[in-house]
């Protein structure tokens, strides 16, 4: 029962919660029009203390399209988090306001901070370098629509797998499945944090491999998650300028790739994905950010405990 929780990480949920998820989600896609009104007279809050154009739309797309209403802010300067109020504050007061609440914030764990001040769901939006759920809701709804399964899927992730948050919980969730083998491609500095290492990978008996050349490795993955290298996240910018072109996927680095391979990416790219992969019909990136507005309205179906109308 997803009823009243809130979504903070990946391990949240079990693996027959995410399966809820997505046939939820599979449902909408099949037939929208059964779910236009059912989140009618609710209110989602979205607080966005970080950029965002693909999370925060998707999520107010997702409420809109489901009926419901959105109230907000995404300038957290013009809202009294500049008077200096604490995120349980602001919650509490969201919460006479809403039904539930998505959080995006650079400091890791303060959605964790904001569920525990109230009782209503939230749902983390991504915190610093650390989590990011439901962009892992829509990268697997993205595997599973477009590959059907995820067993024995030989993942290649490239990039910042350091601070990139999405990477962190796509790894979290899909090293719960049978047989995922791991190809983590990333510079020496940017290697994947210890937490998930040795939490998940280690831990879990999962297979893994890292290494620093792309090239090398293409011709072995069923799927391969591109990230951009966190800017905002570092110390200093002539590291950021050293390391930030460490990995573009052209045209033609794709002719190493097998013709089923999946090129996905959470966006935005920088320079990671030439445009002359766009077109390449192994590019999924796009219709990646699609599925994210479907299985974000499964999810704040989900945690509202609403069922789709009966069909008339
Ligand atoms: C990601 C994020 O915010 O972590 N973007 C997203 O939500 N689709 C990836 C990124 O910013 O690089």
């Amino acid at each position: 029962m997803l009823k009243g929780r809130s979504l903070l990480e990946p391990m949240d949920f079990t693996m027959d919660e995410f399966e809820e998820v997505f046939t939820l989600a599979e449902e909408i896609i099949a037939e929208p029009e059964r779910f236009r009104r059912v989140c009618d007279g609710k209110i989602l809050a979205t607080l966005f203390y970080e950029p965002s154009t693909r999370t925060r739309f998707s999520f107010e797309a997702a409420m809109l399209r489901l009926g419901g209403q959105v109230i907000g802010f995404s300038e957290p300067g013009a809202s009294s988090v500049a008077k200096g109020e604490s995120i349980a504050d602001t919650i509490r007061t969201v919460a006479c306001y809403s039904d539930i609440a998505v959080i995006r914030h650079p400091k890791e764990g303060a959605p964790r901070v904001a569920a525990s001040s109230t009782d209503m769901p939230v749902i983390n939006a991504g915190d610093g370098g650390h989590q990011h759920p439901t962009q892992t809701l829509t990268d697997l709804l993205t595997i599973r629509c477009e590959r059907g399964s995820f067993s024995n899927l030989a993942v290649g992730v490239c990039g910042d797998l350091k601070f990139g948050r999405t990477v962190h919980s796509l790894i979290k969730a899909l090293s719960r499945y049978e047989g995922v083998r791991f190809v983590l491609i990333s510079p020496e500095e940017l290697r994947i944090p210890d937490y998930v290492r040795k939490g998940d990978l280690v831990k879990n008996g999962v297979e893994f491999k890292e290494v620093e050349r792309m090239q090398e490795v293409l011709c072995e993955l069923d799927v391969l998650y591109m990230t951009r290298i966190q800017r905002e996240r570092f110390f200093n910018e002539a590291d950021y300028i050293r390391l930030k072109d460490s990995y573009i996927l052209d045209a033609e680095k794709m002719k190493l790739a097998k013709e089923t391979m999946m090129v996905m990416h959470p966006l935005p790219r920088v320079t990671e994905i030439a445009v002359d992969v766009d077109d390449d019909p192994r590019a999924y990136y796009f219709k990646q950010a699609k599925y994210g507005m479907y299985v974000r309205m499964a999810l704040i179906m989900s945690l509202l405990g609403l069922q789709g109308e009966e069909q008339r």
